[in-house]
């Protein structure tokens, strides 16, 4: 059996924080492989990349995300009691109720709540003269998430609200004093999404029939017992938080936009076949999840590596999203390349690879396509807008990442 390729450094840990979403990918460059071994934080780690490692890692029951993943992420992001947590049918059970919130009705619907809050911010934006969408999309996000999953939200608490779930994502990555803030604000959120659950299952909240809200609350484990009040809470927070995430892509698209004036105005011009190219584009070329941890559920061979129980393994979304082999040039942006993809679920890789009912796949990928269209439809057709000088560079050791000013508009005034 070949020796697995180990990358020079006794511990990787300051590299990786050092160059972010390059780290996986660079390594591999250098050593010619798609599979090496180091350690992070002095932790033995086999890091993957690209569309086999990808199906391997997706495969059913290969790999749990349970301690894979620092503390302070797994809490931001997922929590305990989530889904992610689970494995086997357990987790096929849970899974299938976020999949039954997804009917083209309902993803059609997130869409159109997006237009709706969208259009009444138009005004805002106009008189403010100059605004930072990425900033913008949080609260305006928050609301479509809220009224999307049925959660009622007061006007008053929803710049609250916004602020604790843009903290969630935007600290996952990080540690330091504003990791611990981000954590507190979690915990608020989580004890008022407990209350709503404890009154919707009173009666005493009426949420919208097949509503997410409704769904979670009502959700049975196969045993017939509820969700405890915790995960429920954490999944209603899971369809929450990662809906305002998308303005992470949505402000990504305006800069994409900027960038291919083209584009835009093809857009402009009524064009709607190249929206979905353009916004799979969108979401394959600019770094979002650098990468997701799992470990091994059992001893297994793959590509010559004889993988035991309980290893820990990267795998690099960012760099299978630009790996040349499967995207000829890979830091051009070029959306054309999506027209007529036969849609290999392996290759585009930002909300995972496989099948999202039987793995961990993001359920929220079509919703997050839908969301992100109509946002580049709005800002080429709705409105009218100029860029100010600004710093629009990306830093990659910056996770998650974003343009640095982000992505400032002025000059805003809504389409005839
Ligand atoms: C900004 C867009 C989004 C990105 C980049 C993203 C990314 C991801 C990734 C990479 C995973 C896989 C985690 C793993 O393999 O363990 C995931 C899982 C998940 N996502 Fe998303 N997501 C997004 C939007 C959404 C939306 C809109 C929803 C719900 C409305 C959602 C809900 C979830 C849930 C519940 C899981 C856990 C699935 C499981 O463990 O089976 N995400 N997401």
């Amino acid at each position: 059996m070949p020796d697995t390729p180990r990358a020079p450094a006794l511990d990787d840990t300051l590299a990786l924080l050092r160059e972010g979403y390059t780290f996986i990918g660079r390594r591999c460059d250098e050593l010619g492989t798609d599979l090496f071994a180091t350690r992070l934080m002095m932790t033995p780690v086999l890091c993957m990349r690209g569309a086999e490692a990808a199906r391997m890692f997706y495969a059913p029951g290969r790999f749990t995300r349970q301690g894979a993943m620092p503390r302070s992420t797994l809490w931001l992001l997922q929590d305990k009691g989530s889904v992610q947590a689970l494995d086997g049918a357990a987790h096929r059970h849970r899974k299938a109720m976020f999949m039954a919130m997804m009917s083209p009705g309902a993803i059609a619907g997130a869409a159109d709540l997006l237009e709706k809050h969208w259009r009444e911010a138009l005004p805002r934006w106009e008189a403010a003269g100059e605004v930072a969408l990425f900033e913008e999309m949080g609260l305006l996000l928050t609301r479509v998430a809220c009224d999307w999953a049925g959660v009622p939200l007061r006007e008053e608490d929803a710049p609250t609200l916004a602020a604790e779930l843009t903290a969630m994502i935007e600290y996952s990555g990080r540690v330091g004093p504003g990791t611990l803030n981000a954590l507190r604000l979690r915990a608020r959120t989580e004890r008022r999404m407990r209350a709503l659950v404890r009154e919707i299952r009173a009666g005493a909240v009426p949420v919208p029939e097949g509503s997410a809200a409704a769904l979670i609350a009502a959700h049975r484990a196969p045993d017939g017992t509820p969700l405890d009040e915790k995960a429920a809470a954490v999944e209603l927070i899971n369809i929450l938080r990662p809906t305002v995430a998308v303005g992470r892509f949505i402000a990504f698209a305006a800069l994409a936009l900027h960038e291919n004036p083209a584009w835009r105005a093809r857009f402009a011009a009524g064009e709607e076949d190249g929206l979905e190219p353009f916004v799979q584009e969108v979401r394959r070329f600019y770094p979002f999840f650098p990468m997701i941890g799992g470990r091994a559920c059992e001893a297994f061979e793959w590509h010559g590596h004889r993988f035991a129980a309980g290893d820990w393994v990267l795998l690099d979304l960012y760099g299978t999203n630009h790996d040349p082999r499967l995207w000829p040039e890979p830091h051009r942006f070029r959306p054309e390349r999506f027209h007529g993809w036969p849609g290999d679920p392996d290759t585009l890789v930002p909300q995972g690879a496989g099948d999202p009912y039987q793995g961990h796949r993001c359920p929220g990928e079509w919703i997050t396509i839908a969301l992100m269209g109509r946002a580049v439809r709005l800002l080429s057709q709705a409105m009218r807008y100029a860029l100010p000088p600004q710093d629009l560079s990306i830093r990659l050791n910056r996770m998650p990442a974003m343009a640095e000013s982000g992505v400032r508009l002025r000059e805003i005034r809504r389409a005839a």
